[in-house]
């Protein structure tokens, strides 16, 4: 029997990852306390869809245990042994501006839980493809140096400049930048995930994403800006925008093509690898063209408040070079482009109205 392991299975990334390992014939076993409802509150936690996986993917076993607890994980992971074929761990504290408010709850759980992890894999099942989801934010706020230009309703980099035309590579630097405390956290644990492969010779990856989304996206203010807007425009919430007028630029990507670039890693992994991994030139937005495509496409209204004071280390353009994974798995083809991404939140968000 061949095993997979996905950490934070109930959340946005690892939900979409279940299945699509589901699919590929694996018998998934899911890690996730929920402690995303501890995090923010009750209409943003992740118990529905517990539920959804048990009662929908065949096989499908689930524990809710603490990622940071290491006699649990260890015994888990013991108990399974070399039949863990892979392991992708995607539960964590996913929010720059909430990192701030418990730095010891945001490492622990980013960096101490990656480590709690990758050390019982190396124990007992060192051969398993260990796929682990980093982010952007890692780079901290080196992109506010590069030479924006300042567009109507975004910031923009010209195609001239080496990172214009494909976005920015792994070649970034990610030292001597303001990174708050959340890409610190997602930074050690990247850095540890990188060692294990190198160190180890065990077969990891990072995949440094930036703004992921879908229909299963349990959105806060905290975290996940498209999500969040949807819900405020269903709710009739007010958005706030903060600072940079609302022009900062995100790709995004859809959490169902984020787990399908997952599984190929997973099927043919390269030892120690990063990758960029996002929407890339082809699905970005800035926060006020999203105000507009939101309104445009489900016919609701965004009631916006601008902030002048924008976050701490908040990225004023990131769009990912996709090439290096492109390169080594060049089957991989996104399917969803902003519209399809935009729709699907929106179903996702009437759905949970509705209870579903
Ligand atoms: N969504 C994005 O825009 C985005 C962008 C870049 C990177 N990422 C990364 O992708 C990964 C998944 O993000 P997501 O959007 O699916 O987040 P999410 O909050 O939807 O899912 C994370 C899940 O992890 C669980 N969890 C948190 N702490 C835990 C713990 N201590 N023990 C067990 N389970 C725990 C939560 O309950 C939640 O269900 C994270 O590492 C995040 O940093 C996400």
């Amino acid at each position: 029997m061949a095993i997979a392991i996905v950490t934070g299975a109930s959340g946005l990334v690892g939900a979409e990852t279940v299945r699509v390992l589901a699919d590929k014939g694996l018998e998934v076993v899911g890690i996730d306390n929920n402690m995303r409802r501890e995090l923010f509150g009750d209409a943003a936690g992740t118990g529905f869809m517990r539920t959804r996986l048990e009662q929908e993917v065949p096989g499908y076993i689930h524990h809710a245990i603490d990622i940071r607890d290491r006699e649990a994980i260890t015994g888990l992971i013991r108990r399974y042994g070399t039949m863990v074929e892979a392991v992708v761990h995607a539960a964590a504290q996913p929010s720059l501006h909430w990192s701030a408010r418990d730095p010891f709850a945001d490492f622990t759980i980013n960096a101490t839980g990656t480590l709690v992890l990758l050390d019982a894999v190396r124990r007992f099942c060192p051969e398993a493809a260990f796929a682990y989801l980093s982010s952007t934010k890692v780079y901290g706020d080196h992109p506010n140096r590069l030479p924006l230009a300042e567009e109507d309703s975004r910031f923009e980099l010209p195609l001239d400049h080496p990172w214009g035309e494909y976005g920015i590579d792994e070649t970034m630097p990610v030292d001597h930048a303001s990174h708050n405390l959340f890409g610190t956290s997602k930074l050690s644990a990247d850095l540890l995930v990188q060692e294990y492969g190198r160190h180890f010779g065990m077969p990891t990856g990072c995949f440094r994403a930036g703004a992921v989304t879908g229909g299963g996206h349990a959105g806060a203010e905290m975290h996940g800006f498209l999500a969040w807007m949807v819900r405020c425009a269903v709710e009739g919430r007010q958005f706030t925008l903060f600072g940079h007028s609302g022009k900062q630029v995100r790709d995004v990507l859809h959490a169902n093509d984020l787990a399908n670039a997952l599984g190929a890693f997973i099927e043919a992994p390269e030892p120690g690898a990063v990758y960029n991994i996002g929407g890339g030139r082809e699905v970005n937005i800035s926060l006020l063209e999203a105000v507009r495509a939101v309104e445009d496409m489900t016919g609701e209204i965004v009631h916006t408040r601008i902030s002048e004071t924008p976050r701490p280390a908040d990225q004023m353009w990131w769009i990912s070079d996709t090439r290096s994974f492109l390169e080594a798995y060049p089957h991989w083809v996104p399917a969803f482009d902003m519209e399809s991404i935009i729709a699907d939140v929106y179903d996702g968000v009437l759905a949970r109205q509705h209870g579903g």
